[in-house]
């Protein structure tokens, strides 16, 4: 089986003026050398001048979201070919956040990665179950079903990583269970494998999101099938991200 090197990402979601961000990228970049990829996705406004504060760092930067399109009359996306433009190597697809507000739905999640792709990023496809969804025991559909639904046929290891992020766990404090983490994150490979080949489902990275702070880090971390997180609250902060990034195993 294909080695998979651990990832850490920080969504900032929509947090921090430039003074901030710019602070905040740049303590990010100067942590000491951590035993994983860590990728920062900044809100669009702040992803130029965070790029400058990254230059020269290990450090990758993503967006939060992409138009499927790659550029015409839709006011105030961005697209793809965008973030590309400015530096980014990933963007973050399908967020749950995205799509409660926005009404995103598997077909458009699955548009977004493969524009993602087509410009050249890595997309951070989101699934995860509501809190009604894991009470009625439909957990494992409904996630299987998002994955299903929103990799696109070009999805492979090299271009997509799958979040997983239980909507309940969300910015609330709460997260599953290890058994609960370790239960998804193995639908999860099982359905990509049926959707794009075992080796692509072997190698493809999966990444553990939901109230994930330096004190649960390293035991989710070390999960079978966890190869890395997806960090929201606890990525604005340079000395927690950090401490999470310095949990992988
Ligand atoms: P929290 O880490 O704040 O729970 O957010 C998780 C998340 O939504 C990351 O995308």
């Amino acid at each position: 089986m294909a080695a998979r090197r651990p990832l850490i990402a920080g969504n900032w979601k929509m947090n921090g003026l430039r003074a901030d961000g710019v602070a905040l990228a740049r303590a990010v970049a100067g942590g000491a050398v951590i035993p994983c990829e860590l990728v920062v996705c900044p809100p669009a406004t702040l992803l130029a001048p965070a790029a400058e504060a990254l230059s020269g760092s290990r450090v990758g930067l993503g967006g939060q979201d992409c138009h499927a399109q790659a550029k015409g009359a839709h006011t105030g996306d961005v697209s793809a070919a965008m973030l590309a433009d400015l530096g980014c190597s990933h963007v973050i697809v399908g967020h749950s956040e995205r799509r409660t507000d926005h009404g995103e739905d598997d077909a458009t999640v699955n548009a977004k990665a493969k524009a993602a792709h087509a410009a050249g990023l890595i997309a951070i496809v989101c699934v995860g179950e509501s809190e009604a969804d894991r009470d009625s025991g439909r957990t494992l559909q409904v996630v299987g079903g998002q994955v299903e639904g929103s990799l696109p046929t070009g999805a492979r290891a090299a271009n997509t990583v799958v979040a997983y992020e239980p909507v309940w766990a969300i910015g609330s404090g709460r997260t599953p269970t290890p058994e609960q983490i370790r239960e998804v994150h193995g639908h999860i490979r099982t359905t990509v494998a049926q959707c794009l080949g075992q080796p692509a489902a072997d190698a493809m990275r999966l990444l553990y999101g939901g109230s994930v702070k330096p004190g649960n880090a390293a035991e989710i971390l070390a999960l079978p099938d966890v190869d890395g997180a997806l960090v929201g609250g606890a990525s604005l902060s340079a000395d927690d991200f950090l401490a999470i990034g310095k949990s992988c195993p």
